[in-house]
């Protein structure tokens, strides 16, 4: 396989995965970022995101000689034979994508990209924005391609190198294969379609997963109605293929980086559009009511009065990242049951393995503690909101005695109940009878 020289605009989770692993493969890659301080650490090999391999694929890509970090996106881009867009497209106006730093950066590399070159759109884009990128760069040499990427944040070295599948929307089929010629060595099945479909097929994934979730919390609290269990029912229908049983655990909501704003920005092109789509809304919604009923829960056993009122009732938070495995907090389940919990009054001290420094954005909402047993000091209940392996291994009786009270719900179903019952603790899961 033929190396290609490749840069990289955007050195968030996708755009550095993708020019770290690009590099390893052997390609010879240059990211550029506008952010100095971030590029003068790269170039150090030094990570900030708390990513799994990514530091060391970084650094024996940088030793290799293969990959490179520049502030500078025209020159980066000015010797490229294809270039990767991986801005982030956050949620904006209207819960539409915002698409300002994909449309910026089109407009200053279009004078110099290298004729014959290949734009690949790796950001999660609505339909119709390869078009629209093409439209601004106005170059009729060089093609507009989406492959948008599927990673997971936590296991992002792992999904680039071991894809499910390499989808790949163009309008040119030389394009198509050039890109396509990038991921040889990686043997996934390859997906070659429009630029539409391919487009769409990112959102189509993410909407879905966020739909099975819903669906399984929802189910959860029938479980809990009819004093089934989540966990076997969950494994009785995800043994059947067309189902599977990936994506079905029960949590606190679904949250983080991608799957709400991707499943907003679906609902506002397609109401845009005049496609009804009842699930997508429904879909959201039900998120947003099963952390209600979550926070109802608690107010029930913790509350005050005949309002459930949590005033003043100090509770401990276990895990506020947006899953275990990363110190991410975008648009985190577990920081949007504390705003509830703090709407109802409740003083929250929270614990989580990934954050030990002071975190200014959560001052309002909760203080947090670099102890977990510290954590629990004259809390009322505690409540698991991250999956983080090592909360079943805390010292449950040094918690339970510094407790005012003698309640864990884990919104996880994560810990040992019988650990607990031992430590004089009462564990209260989600879709199973306690
Ligand atoms: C998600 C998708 O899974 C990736 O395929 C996609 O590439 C990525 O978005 C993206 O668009 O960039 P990620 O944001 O890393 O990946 O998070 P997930 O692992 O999907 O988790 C999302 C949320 O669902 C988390 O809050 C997690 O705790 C929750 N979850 C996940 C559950 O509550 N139960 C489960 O069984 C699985």
């Amino acid at each position: 396989m033929p190396a290609q020289r490749v840069a990289v605009v955007g050195t968030g989770y996708v755009g550095l995965t993708t020019g770290a692993c690009l590099a390893s493969l052997g390609h010879a890659v240059v990211c550029a970022d506008a952010d100095p301080r971030k590029v003068e650490r790269l170039r150090a090999a030094r990570v900030d995101i708390l990513e799994p391999g990514l530091p060391e694929t970084v650094r024996d890509a940088l030793e290799a000689g293969r990959l490179e970090f520049t502030v500078d996106t025209a020159a980066a881009v000015a010797e490229a034979e294809v270039v990767f867009l991986c801005l982030p497209t956050p949620m904006g106006a209207g819960g539409a994508a915002d698409l300002a730093a994909v449309e910026a950066v089109a407009e200053q590399i279009r004078d110099v990209l290298p004729p014959g070159c290949v734009v690949v759109n790796k950001s999660t884009v609505p339909v119709g924005t390869s078009e629209r990128v093409a439209a601004l760069l106005g170059r009729a040499d060089v093609a507009v391609v989406s492959n948008p990427e599927f990673l997971r944040e936590g296991r992002a070295v792992h999904d680039f190198l071991h894809p499910d599948r390499i989808v790949i929307g163009a309008a040119q089929r030389d394009a198509a294969r050039r890109v396509a010629d990038l991921y040889i060595a990686l043997d996934a099945p390859l997906v070659l379609t429009d630029p539409a479909s391919a487009e769409l097929t990112k959102y189509a994934a993410n909407f879905f997963l966020a739909m099975k979730l819903s669906f399984a919390n929802n189910l959860a609290t029938a479980c809990e109605r009819f004093g089934a269990d989540i966990g076997d029912v969950t494994e009785g229908i995800g043994r059947d293929p067309r189902i599977g049983s990936s994506f079905l655990l029960p949590g606190p909501g679904w949250g983080g980086s991608c799957l709400p704003k991707d499943t907003h920005a679906l609902l506002t092109v397609c109401e845009q559009a005049g496609v009804d789509f009842p699930l997508l809304r429904a879909t959201i919604d039900t998120n947003v009511i099963h952390q209600r009923r979550l926070v109802e829960r608690i107010a029930a056993a913790c509350g005050r009065g005949p309002d459930g009122s949590l005033d003043g009732v100090r509770l401990a938070l276990y895990g506020l990242t947006f899953k275990a495995g990363t110190s991410d907090l975008r648009d985190s389940p577990a920081l949007a049951v504390a705003r509830l919990l703090r709407e109802r009054g409740a003083e929250l001290t929270a614990y989580d393995p990934a954050l030990c420094e002071e975190q200014p954005d959560l001052s309002d909402l909760a203080e947090l503690a670099d102890d977990p047993v510290r954590a629990a000091e004259g809390a009322a209940a505690c409540v698991v909101l991250t999956e983080w392996p090592q909360l079943r291994d805390l010292d449950w009786a040094a918690i339970a005695a510094r407790m005012a009270g003698h309640e864990v719900h884990d919104f996880r179903n994560l810990l040992d109940p019988d650990r607990l019952a031992r430590a004089g603790l009462s564990w209260q899961g989600i879709g199973r009878a306690s």
